[in-house]
């Protein structure tokens, strides 16, 4: 029996768009991970990666030995008020029948490096109340829960409470902090 090679995890190019949205675009219509409820155009692809050029805000993918993109994760803006530039907000996901195969766990470890290289200070995630897969691989890299807001979102007919996660990256700790 041969074993598949690892992913292989590098920086996204624009090339990469239409099948990281493919994989989003999934989520939109069938899941709870993301509050989309619409797939995004061609333009809000393209404006989306836009604002993912600089290094504080990288997108990373994992691709099969053949360059199938497995998945992808990013930092994103967590908002435009400019003294919350020192966080961040992570997504990731991976295309639907590849999962629990170790392919997030690997882009998180990544991301956080480039993150933390980056000179970004907090890492924030927001998880959807239901999924086991996400809240254990955040908890599993030291995510730690800040709240939950009950009730914030609607999908498919259903409310769900959302879990804000943390992870402090430039070696702050409340321990540190006392
Ligand atoms: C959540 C997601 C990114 C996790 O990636 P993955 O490749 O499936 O996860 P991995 O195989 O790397 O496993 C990561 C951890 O989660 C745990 N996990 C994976 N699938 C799980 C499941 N179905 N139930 C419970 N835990 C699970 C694993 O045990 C692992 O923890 P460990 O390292 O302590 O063993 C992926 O399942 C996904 O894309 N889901 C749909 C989109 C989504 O929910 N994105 C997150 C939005 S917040």
């Amino acid at each position: 029996m041969t074993t598949a090679p690892p992913p292989i995890i590098r920086d996204a190019t624009d090339a990469d768009l239409p099948a990281i949205f493919d994989i989003y675009h999934e989520q939109v219509a069938t899941g709870s991970a993301t509050f989309d409820t619409t797939p995004r155009t061609p333009e809000q692809q393209r404006a989306w990666m836009d604002a993912h050029r600089s290094p504080n805000r990288p997108v990373i993918v994992a691709t099969d030995s053949a360059g199938a993109v497995l998945g992808w994760a990013s930092v994103n803006q967590w908002s435009d008020r400019r003294a919350y530039d020192r966080t961040g907000e992570i997504s990731i996901y991976i295309r639907a029948g590849m999962r629990g195969m170790g392919i997030g766990r690997l882009l998180m470890r990544q991301l956080i490096d480039r993150a933390t290289a980056a000179g970004l200070c907090v890492l924030l995630a927001r998880v959807t109340e239901g999924n086991p897969a996400s809240l254990n691989l955040h908890l599993g890299h030291g995510f730690v829960t800040v709240g939950i807001m009950h009730r914030v979102g609607e999908k498919f007919g259903r409310i769900y409470d959302v879990r804000l996660l943390e992870l402090h990256i430039d070696g702050w700790s409340p321990a540190v902090q006392s």
